[in-house]
């Protein structure tokens, strides 16, 4: 393809007409949008992933363009009201367009939205003590970034700084990110092995929940004089599906990272900021991680910012003798920690941790209900909170179960290390209307999948 910048020029004035305008378009601007969404993606971003998702690919609506979204609904350009049962991933716990947090990112993008990086920034300093406050234990620094898999780099980093040694140990199923220092700690070939080696230290799988495993995993290392660096878990498995793992699985952890001399890193990406019914994934087992690492709803489903959090003592490297040791020029700007800074304030200010997890068990009793009356098709339901794993007895049910839904206006999805799993993870701000009018759309939808195979 040739260069064409006046077809650049003309192309992204056109759209910034269209971002400009707070309406809904009419329906030939719509049926234009969706027609161009639909090539751009097939012929600029990514052609295979516009027909592989659950829910839209069979229900045949997969040019379905989403427009504009408040709380836990959002509409298509053409004005299809959708019910949000997926929350971007868990990124849009406070719901779409949350007023509180877009005021007060709006107020500081007029004020301005990056940083000098040689002036002290008051916003990062401001996240940072928030989350020395409400981080379990010693937390007292943290260090910023835009995404989780970031987060994560930078907690490999930290745990290797610290304790001079290299080795890892994570779980099977683990999902930590796709960059790859994370990628190395994730738990599922599809995703490791087309890349071959990955990072240059050794990292040993261990099978979720099991703490024996990752005794003897340490006590082999330090037999073989193999030096691990940290030991990584999800507090509750999210990709995987939801999977919680027995109640002594943290505790025994803490004590046996703490025996072999080697950091617990606790990756909350997902299940951070109240998404599992507490604050923290570790608070339902009064754990105190040495890391821990937090994104997506910290940004309040407004702006992109992740964190990873440490102690004084571990953090130490980072600052002495160079405090550019880890650093980013966008990562954890104005912006970011404004969204930051009113996420923290809404959460704490509405107790979504225990809406989350009272909304969690309503819907986890009628789904109970779900799996024995349809009990051809489920085979579990997993999770704590507002992170719910429907585990299906197939892929190929999971994907009926999710389109049946996308057909009746309800958006789920997969998980990326469960192939059977439809999740439920929807914006914790959800009304209880919106859950009765999901799980009774969800009836309808598994009645028909039941009945089809
Ligand atoms: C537990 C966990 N860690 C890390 C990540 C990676 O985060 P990101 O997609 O923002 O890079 C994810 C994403 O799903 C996650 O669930």
């Amino acid at each position: 393809m040739t260069r064409n910048i006046s077809n650049a020029l003309e192309y992204s004035n056109k759209w910034l007409d269209l971002i400009k305008d707070p309406s809904l378009p009419d329906q030939d601007t719509a049926k234009w949008i969706i027609d161009e969404s639909k090539n751009n993606f097939a012929e600029h971003f990514n052609r295979n992933w516009l027909e592989y998702r659950k829910s839209v690919t069979e229900a045949g609506q997969w040019a379905a363009v989403e427009w504009t979204g408040k709380g836990a609904k959002f509409q298509d350009v053409m004005g299809r009201e959708y019910i949000d049962f997926l929350g971007g991933y868990g990124m849009m716990s406070h719901g779409w367009a949350n007023d509180e947090i877009i005021e007060a990112v709006k107020s500081q993008l007029m004020r301005t939205p990056m940083p000098s990086q040689e002036l002290i920034d008051p916003l990062r300093g401001v996240l940072a003590k928030l989350l020395s406050d409400i981080t379990p234990g010693n937390l007292t620094y943290s260090w910023f970034a835009a995404s989780g898999t970031e987060a994560i780099e930078a907690a490999i980093k930290i745990a290797k700084l610290y304790t001079g040694k290299s080795a890892f140990i994570a779980g099977v199923k683990a999902f930590h990110g796709k960059t790859m220092g994370s990628l190395s700690l994730l738990g599922k070939a599809d995703y490791r092995q087309p890349l071959g080696t990955l990072y240059g230290g050794q990292v040993f799988h261990v099978p979720f929940g099991d703490a024996d495993a990752v005794e003897k995993q340490l006590e082999i290392c330090e037999k073989v004089g193999i030096g691990v660096a940290g030991v990584i878990f999800e507090p509750i498995q999210g990709e995987a599906g939801a999977i919680v793992p027995p109640d002594d699985f943290w505790p025994r952890v803490r004590a046996i990272t703490r025996k072999y001399n080697t950091l617990l890193i606790a990756d909350e990406v997902q299940t951070g900021l109240g998404r599992t019914g507490k604050l923290w994934g570790v608070d339902h087992w009064n754990v105190e991680p040495d890391i821990l690492a937090v994104a997506k709803a910290l940004g309040g489903g407004v702006m992109p910012v992740s964190a990873v959090c440490t102690t004084e003592e571990i953090f130490r490297p980072m600052m002495y003798p160079n405090p550019f040791m880890h650093t980013t020029t966008t990562g954890g700007g104005a912006l970011a920690c404004s969204a930051a800074i009113a996420s923290i304030n809404v959460t704490l200010k509405y107790d979504l941790p225990r809406q989350t997890a009272e909304k969690g068990d309503y819907i986890m009793e009628k789904l109970l209900g779900f799996k024995e009356q349809y009990s051809n098709i489920y085979k579990d339901v997993t999770g704590k909170g507002l992170l719910i794993g429907q585990h299906f007895t197939t892929p190929e049910i999971g994907y009926k179960v999710a389109s049946s839904l996308f057909k009746r206006g309800v958006v789920v999805a997969g998980t990326l290390t469960s192939a059977q799993t439809v999740r439920i993870e929807p914006p914790l701000v959800i009304t209880y209307e919106e859950i009765d009018e999901g799980l009774n759309r969800l009836n309808d939808a598994l009645s028909e999948v039941a009945k089809s195979i």
